[in-house]
């Protein structure tokens, strides 16, 4: 795909920069800080409390990318006792060198949180690989063209910026989102332009601004009811 160039975010954690693209696959404000904040604690910690009989979370990531909130969901889990069914799409790998410069697994404190990523690396695409209580299924594919599994209760959407992909953040993504995501599973993402509130809401999710995670305002938290 494109030129990808390791970098170091403002709280010590690593991520990817494009140049081509101008883009970053994290805030650079802190990549960790930020993916534990909109995914993790207003993504899996919010449905794991309002639903804490349920003890397989199933989760959508669009844009496995670093790994980075994979690791995270993985490190939940490990927390909270918790069994994750964990389903990941990508259409541009990213190549084990550069896989190998990012220090996710050395910052995290949890017990075998650098051999988790390394395995969540290794682990083999289009089928269903086990990491202790955490199942990960990678799909190298195009969103666009995908059918998300069925049932969904979490969605980390983490495509890059709407400006300059703006067909993922369309109303038919969400709508297919939509359609296999249970009642009250939450879907949450870092862009809260007013466009993709407004495509979400065709959709038919329930949309909240939240405030973001450090140096950005705000984030969407999307949810299939009204709970
Ligand atoms: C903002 S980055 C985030 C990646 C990841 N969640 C992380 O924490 O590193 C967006 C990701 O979406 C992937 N992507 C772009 N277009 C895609 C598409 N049409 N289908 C699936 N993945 C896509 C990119 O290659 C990139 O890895």
């Amino acid at each position: 795909m494109h030129t990808i160039k390791p970098i170091i975010t403002a709280d010590g954690s690593s991520s990817l920069f494009v140049p081509e693209l101008n883009e970053h696959y994290h805030s650079t404000n802190g990549a960790l800080q930020e993916s534990r904040h909109i995914f993790i604690d207003h993504g899996m910690h919010y449905f794991h409390k309002n639903n804490p009989e349920i003890d397989t979370i199933h989760i959508f990531e669009m844009g496995f990318g670093t790994g980075l909130n994979a690791l995270l969901a993985w490190e939940f889990s490990q927390k909270e006792n918790l069994k994750i069914h964990y389903t990941t799409i990508e259409k541009y790998p990213v190549e084990n060198r550069v896989i190998h410069e990012l220090n996710f697994g050395k910052i995290l404190t949890t017990a075998n949180a650098k051999e988790t990523f390394e395995t969540l690396h290794t682990a083999p695409w289009n089928q269903e690989y086990r990491i202790d209580n955490f199942t990960l299924k990678k799909i190298e594919g195009d969103m666009l063209n995908y059918n998300p599994p069925k049932p969904i209760d979490v969605v980390f959407f983490d495509a890059f910026a709407p400006d300059l992909m703006p067909q993922l953040w369309s109303v038919d993504v969400f709508s297919k989102l939509f359609n296999c995501m249970n009642f009250n599973s939450v879907l949450t993402t870092y862009s809260a332009k007013g466009d993709v509130r407004r495509n979400l809401i065709t959709a038919g999710f329930t949309v909240k601004k939240l405030a973001g995670p450090p140096g950005k305002r705000h984030m969407l938290h999307a949810t299939c009811s009204t709970l």
